[in-house]
């Protein structure tokens, strides 16, 4: 048995972020699957918004997050991440993260998609989320107990709400944490779907672990696809920052067509979604698509990560075109949180991308998503500093599982084809209908009482069903189009669909 105060499931920024807020008061573990570094936050490449440049103000970029958002977005959370983002960053000025700076010293603003300001402040160029990560791990790490390689299997919670986890170590041995407060920071859903910018391990377990103790999971249909992840073949090998477009890079076909040309009011700097579906479209037509860096200045030196990239590819950048591909980017449901990060489960409580505070609506705007880690990653540490210590009783075990050491990282192709076709940028009932019937066929056939004791990858696969299921579920009861939401067979925003929540439906879908 392991006790602790506050129990931290996953370990990216927002993890951090949480961890700490809390470190000076409470013992802290931060429990995570891979090793520290296996998250997505240090492949955010683009950067952090924050209106914190003279020409700004918290106003002008709540606008742009609510429209980006599509009439989805709660205003009150909007104006809480935006506001409390200003004094974040300059926290993290004053202790010491550096932001590219102009040579007069004062703070390089990039552009991204949907932004009608350049507030975008970066880091190592497209080092911003890894750089980020750097910088708080070197605060954090020495105050907080890390625990690597623990895939969390189940909550436990008692009449009082959430009290812990049981875990497992690389060597099957399972461990049981006890603690007052549990934090689900375990990132996104990328990993289920073929093409994805996200890390391999971002299969959503922190969702399945809060659904299966009764937490609300909401807005799961609202998935953002990143217009441009390179291809290299038919695979996605990482991602080609929007901020390249924010420096002049602009898409074209093979025959050089610039066909967000027109498009308004942002044309290739238009918000993700419809970037995504234009890029889309242009595949579909059979045409490859390219961004064209001509009159990128200075390209190695400000995107030194998608150089690498490039280069590990075999992609010349000398010919000025990257050959891109949608693919997966981001969730902007998730569990359903306060404003505080308090789920529905007393005790429980979730933060950055696994939750869902309404900040991104239904179309994430760019460069939002770490603001989002460090402003309620400091909120959610400050909430828990505010509620009274409570005993936790002792909690007694009989969990075993025998796991032979063995791979995390997910070949689950099959399942990973079905999101990409019938869950992805474009979606239909009949599609989506496809979808859940082979999610059941499988799910039946499938022994779920040897799920105590069998290979990681059938406990994985599982796991993987059971949530493509739920949110291919969401997306068929929403008989609309809205953000990342497209329904071809509803193509139009409807007015009865504003600010409405799938949420409760998704509590029968699974048995
Ligand atoms: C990017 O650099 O294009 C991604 C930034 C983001 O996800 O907001």
């Amino acid at each position: 048995m392991h006790k602790t105060d506050v129990l931290i499931i996953g370990s990216g920024l927002a993890a951090l972020a949480t961890a700490s807020a809390l470190y000076p008061y409470k013992k802290v573990t931060i429990v995570t699957k891979g090793s520290i570094e296996q998250n997505n936050s240090v492949l955010a490449q683009g950067g952090i918004a924050a209106a914190v440049g003279n020409h700004d103000s918290w106003q002008e970029h709540a606008y742009d997050t609510l429209a980006a958002g599509s009439s989805h977005c709660s205003e009150e959370t909007v104006h809480i991440l935006t506001k409390e983002g200003i004094s974040c960053v300059f926290d993290f000025i004053a202790n010491g993260m550096e932001f590219d700076q102009f040579q007069n010293g004062s703070l390089h603003f990039g552009r991204e998609g949907a932004h009608r300001l350049n507030r975008i402040l970066h880091a190592g160029g497209d080092q911003t989320g890894a750089l980020l990560f750097a910088f708080l791990k070197k605060r954090v790490l020495p105050h907080v107990e890390i625990i690597e390689h623990q895939i969390v299997h189940k909550l436990i919670c008692d009449e009082q709400g959430c009290i812990g986890a049981i875990g497992e170590g690389r060597k099957g041995e399972i461990q049981a944490y006890l603690a007052e407060h549990v934090v689900v920071a375990t990132g996104g859903i990328g990993g289920l779907y073929q093409y994805t910018s996200n890390h391999a391990y971002a299969t959503g377990d922190g969702l399945m672990l809060a659904y299966d103790v009764g937490a609300e999971l909401e807005d799961l249909e609202f998935i953002q696809f990143h217009p441009t992840l390179l291809r290299e073949g038919n695979h996605a090998a990482g991602l080609v920052s929007e901020a390249v477009r924010g420096e002049g890079g602009v898409l074209v076909t093979e025959d050089g067509e610039r066909f967000m040309k027109g498009i308004q009011p942002f044309e290739d700097l238009s918000s993700r979604d419809i970037v995504a579906r234009a890029v889309f479209g242009q595949i579909q037509k059979g045409k490859d698509v390219f961004l064209d860096i001509s009159e990128v200045e200075k390209f190695n030196k400000r995107f030194p990560t998608i150089k690498a990239l490039c280069q590990k590819a075999n992609i010349h950048l000398s010919k000025n075109r990257i050959p891109v591909i949608p693919g997966v980017h981001f969730l902007m449901g998730g569990i359903k949180v306060n404003e505080h990060g308090e789920t529905t489960i007393p005790s429980l409580y979730a933060v950055g991308e696994a939750a869902c505070t309404g900040v991104h609506g239904a179309n994430r705007l760019a460069s939002n998503s770490l603001l989002e880690c460090i402003v309620f990653g400091r909120r959610v540490g400050c909430h828990i500093l505010s509620k009274e210590s409570r005993r936790v009783v002792e909690y007694k075990t009989n969990y075993q599982i025998s796991r032979v050491e063995e791979s995390l990282i997910m070949h689950q192709a099959d399942i990973q084809a079905v999101m990409m076709q019938h869950v992805g940028i474009i979606r239909n009932g009949a599609g989506l209908r496809q979808a859940i019937s082979w999610f059941d066929e499988e799910l039946d056939s499938l022994d779920f009482s040897f799920t105590r004791s069998y290979p990681e990858q059938q406990r994985r696969r599982i796991l993987m069903l059971r949530l493509g299921k739920l949110i291919a579920s969401a997306a068929i009861h929403r008989c609309e189009s809205r953000g990342a939401h497209y329904r071809s067979d509803f193509p139009q925003t409807s007015h009865q669909w504003e600010k409405q929540k799938v949420t409760h439906v998704l509590r029968g879908v699974l048995a």
